[in-house]
C-alpha cells in the first residue's frame, strides 16, 4: 500500500506550476476527437482519470499521440467514432464515464462503461434517465442507476430537460448527446455548475445559446480546431487549492502559482478564503483557449471561520475537503449547508474528512447537507493538529487535504493508501517538497 508522510516545518515558498486542468481535459480530448483534422493539446493533466478518457477515445477509433507535455489528436469528424472491441474502463473517474456515456448515446453501436469499485457506487440514473429520454438504449445494475453501463446509442432527439441537481457532468453528458441529436436541446439546472464544456463547443465553433442557468444546442453542427489548432489547457485550479491553503495556513509561506485556471464557475473557493481573511492575490489575468487564467500569489494569514451556503456550492464542489481543513484551523465557526452532493463523490466526502480530521482534533459535527466545524484557532507555529494516522478511503481529494493538515500537526502525520492521488496529481508529494525547500 502507497503511504505518503509529511511533518510541520518550514514555510511553502517559490514558483509552481501545477497540471493541466482534469475537467478541461476530459473535454479537450473528447470534442478534438470529433473535430475534422489533427490538433494539439498542450499541458494537458497526465492524471490516471484523463488518462483512461483517452485511451477510451484510441479504442473508439481516435489516433492520440501521447507525450508528457501534448497529445496530438488525430480528430475523425462528428460521425468518425467506431465500436470498441471491448470493455471501456473509466477507472476512478465521474466524469470520464458520465460525459462518455453522453457522446456514446448517439453512437449507432453497443459500448459497455465501467470502472472502479468508487465508480460502481456513484449514482448514473442522473444521466441514463434523461438520456433514455433523448432515444439511447441503456442498461445497467439497479436498472440503469449504476455501472458497467451497456449503451446502445442511436437517433438521438433533442429534448428539454431540467436537471435536479447542479451538475456540469450531467449538464456536459446531455450537451455531448445532443451534438448527435435531431432539433434543438434545452438544458436546465438548479444553479450554475462548471461551464468549460460550453466554452469548449465554442473554442471549437459549435454553437450555443446560453440563458442565466439555460443552454440551448442545435444538434449536428460542424466541430473544428480554432485558426491554430493548439489547445493549451490552464493549471488546475482545484490542484492549486492544496498550495493555496498550504500557504495560507503554514506561517511565512509566500508562494506563486502560475497560469491557474480561475473561470468563476470554479473559483468559489478564492472567495471563501478570501472571505476567511486569506491573502491571495490573481496577477496577470489573462485568457487561453476560452478560459480565464491567472498567476495567483497566496501568503500566511489568520483565518475566520464564515458561513458557505447552497448558492456557493456548484463552484467551489471540489474544494471542500481542503476547505475542511482551512475551517478546521480557523479562529470561530464555519457553517456549510446545500453541500449534499459531496455525499456521492470519490468518497462520501462530509463522512470521511469528518471522521479523519475528528481524528487530528478537529471539532466537526456532521449535518445530512454539510458541517458545522468550530475552529480549533491556535497559532500554528505551536502545532495546530494532532499528528494521527490518516486513511485515504480512495479519494484523491481526502488524501491530498490530510497533507496539507499535516503540514500543521504537532508531529509526522502518515496517510494511507495514497495511490489514489495519481488520478488527478501525479508527483503531489514530489511538489509539495520542492516547494518546502523553497526550490522551483
Ligand atoms: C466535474 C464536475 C463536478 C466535479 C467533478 C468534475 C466535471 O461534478 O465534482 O470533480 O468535470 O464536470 P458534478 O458536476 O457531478 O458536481
Amino acid at each position: 500500500m502507497t503511504t505518503l508522510t509529511v511533518k510541520a516545518g518550514p514555510p511553502l515558498l517559490g514558483t509552481i506550476a501545477v497540471p493541466g486542468d482534469k475537467s478541461i481535459t476530459h473535454r479537450a480530448i473528447i470534442l478534438a476527437a470529433l473535430a475534422e483534422g489533427t490538433g494539439t493539446i498542450r499541458d494537458y493533466c497526465r492524471g490516471e482519470d484523463c488518462l483512461n478518457t483517452m485511451r477510451a477515445l484510441q479504442s473508439l477509433g481516435i489516433k492520440i499521440e501521447e507525450t508528457s507535455e501534448m497529445l496530438r489528436v488525430h480528430g475523425k469528424g462528428l460521425w468518425g467514432l467506431t465500436e470498441s472491441g471491448d470493455v471501456i474502463d473509466c477507472g476512478n473517474s465521474g466524469t470520464g464515464i458520465r460525459l462518455l456515456a453522453g457522446l456514446l448515446a448517439g453512437q449507432d453501436f453497443f459500448t459497455v462503461l465501467t470502472g472502479d469499485a468508487s465508480i460502481r457506487r456513484r449514482p448514473m440514473g442522473r444521466i441514463v434517465k434523461p438520456l433514455r429520454e433523448m432515444g439511447a438504449t441503456i442498461a445497467g445494475r439497479k436498472g440503469g442507476e449504476l455501472a458497467p453501463l451497456a449503451v446502445t446509442g442511436g437517433k438521438l432527439r433533442g429534448i428539454t430537460y431540467s436537471s435536479p441537481v447542479a451538475s456540469a457532468q450531467v449538464k456536459s453528458s446531455l450537451l455531448l448527446a445532443a451534438l448527435f441529436a435531431q432539433g434543438t436541446t434545452t438544458i436546465m439546472e438548479p444553479r450554475l455548475s462548471r461551464d468549460h464544456t460550453e466554452r469548449m463547443c465554442r473554442f471549437f465553433g459549435v454553437p450555443l445559446r446560453h440563458d442565466g442557468t439555460t443552454i440551448i444546442m442545435e444538434g449536428r453542427p460542424s466541430v473544428g480546431w480554432a485558426a491554430a489548432p493548439v489547445l493549451r489547457i490552464p493549471g488546475d485550479l482545484s490542484a492549486a487549492a492544496f498550495f493555496i491553503v498550504g500557504a495560507s495556513i503554514v506561517p511565512g509561506s509566500d508562494l506563486l502559482l502560475t497560469g491557474i485556471g480561475v473561470n468563476p464557475t470554479r473559483s468559489g473557493i478564492l472567495d471563501i478564503l478570501r472571505r476567511m481573511g486569506a491573502d491571495i492575490q490573481l496577477l496577470r489575468q489573462r485568457e487561453e483557449a476560452g478560459e480565464p487564467v491567472a498567476d495567483i500569489r497566496v501568503k500566511a494569514a489568520p483565518l475566520r471561520g464564515v458561513t458557505i451556503g447552497p448558492d456557493s456550492i456548484p463552484q467551489t464542489i471540489d474544494e471542500f475537503p481542503i476547505l475542511f481543513v482551512a475551517a478546521a484551523l480557523a479562529e470561530g465557526e464555519t457553517v456549510i449547508t446545500g453541500a449534499e452532493e459531496l455525499r456521492v463523490k470519490e468518497s462520501d466526502r462530509i463522512a470521511t474528512m469528518a471522521a479523519e480530521l475528528r481524528q487530528m482534533g478537529a471539532r466537526i459535527i456532521e449535518r445530512p447537507d454539510g458541517v458545522v466545524i468550530q475552529g480549533l484557532g491556535r497559532p500554528a507555529e505551536n502545532g495546530c493538529f494532532a499528528a494521527a494516522r490518516g486513511r485515504s478511503h480512495g479519494d484523491h481529494r481526502v488524501a491530498m487535504s490530510l497533507a496539507i493538515a499535516g503540514l500543521t500537526a504537532d508531529a509526522e502525520t502518515t496517510i494511507d493508501d495514497t495511490a489514489c492521488i495519481e488520478t488527478s496529481f501525479p508527483d503531489f508529494s514530489g511538489r509539495l517538497a520542492a516547494l518546502r525547500t523553497g526550490s522551483r
